[in-house]
């Protein structure tokens, strides 16, 4: 099925200009950019993106992290796009993440671990509708 999932490229991996090396890593697995956007977050929005996980003891660490500088924030299509982009990212830690996966590559620590995948559905089109407007997200029709 043609999915779209949102993507991060975080400051960690943002601030060491990973950013096509990342984007190419999609495309090579037959993912392709539906939208893209370079933002530098205020800790309001970040807490507001990562609601989810407001009573979790990494949070305010994680604020602080995804606040200190610029993400790459993409829309990504193709077929069955949000599982495959959870599996080109790798676990969520790098050190369990598969070899040749953005995270076993180029992942910093748990915390600072270089990419965000939406994980079902109904989060993605949460997240995408966090960043894009309609405008900016091409058509099903004109993408597909
Ligand atoms: P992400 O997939 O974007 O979802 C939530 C983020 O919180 C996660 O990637 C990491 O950046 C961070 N995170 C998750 N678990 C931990 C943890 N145990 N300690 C610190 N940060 C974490």
């Amino acid at each position: 099925m043609q999915e779209r999932t949102l993507a991060i490229i975080k400051p960690d991996a943002f601030s060491r200009n990973l950013v096509g090396s990342i984007i190419a890593m999609a495309e090579e697995k037959q993912l392709s950019m539906v939208s893209g956007k370079v933002f530098h977050l205020t800790r309001q929005q970040v807490e507001s993106f990562y609601s989810v996980h407001r009573d979790k003891s990494f949070f305010e660490s994680l604020t602080r992290f995804m606040t200190e500088g610029p993400i790459f924030v993409m829309v990504l299509g193709g077929e069955e796009a949000i599982s495959l982009w959870r599996k080109i990212m790798g676990a969520t830690d790098p050190g369990q993440a598969e070899e040749g996966t953005i995270r076993q590559r180029f992942g910093e620590s748990i915390e600072r671990n270089s990419v965000h995948g939406s994980d079902d559905p109904e989060t993605a089109r949460f997240e995408i509708g966090f960043f894009f407007n309609a405008l900016e997200v091409v058509e099903e029709s004109n993408a597909d």
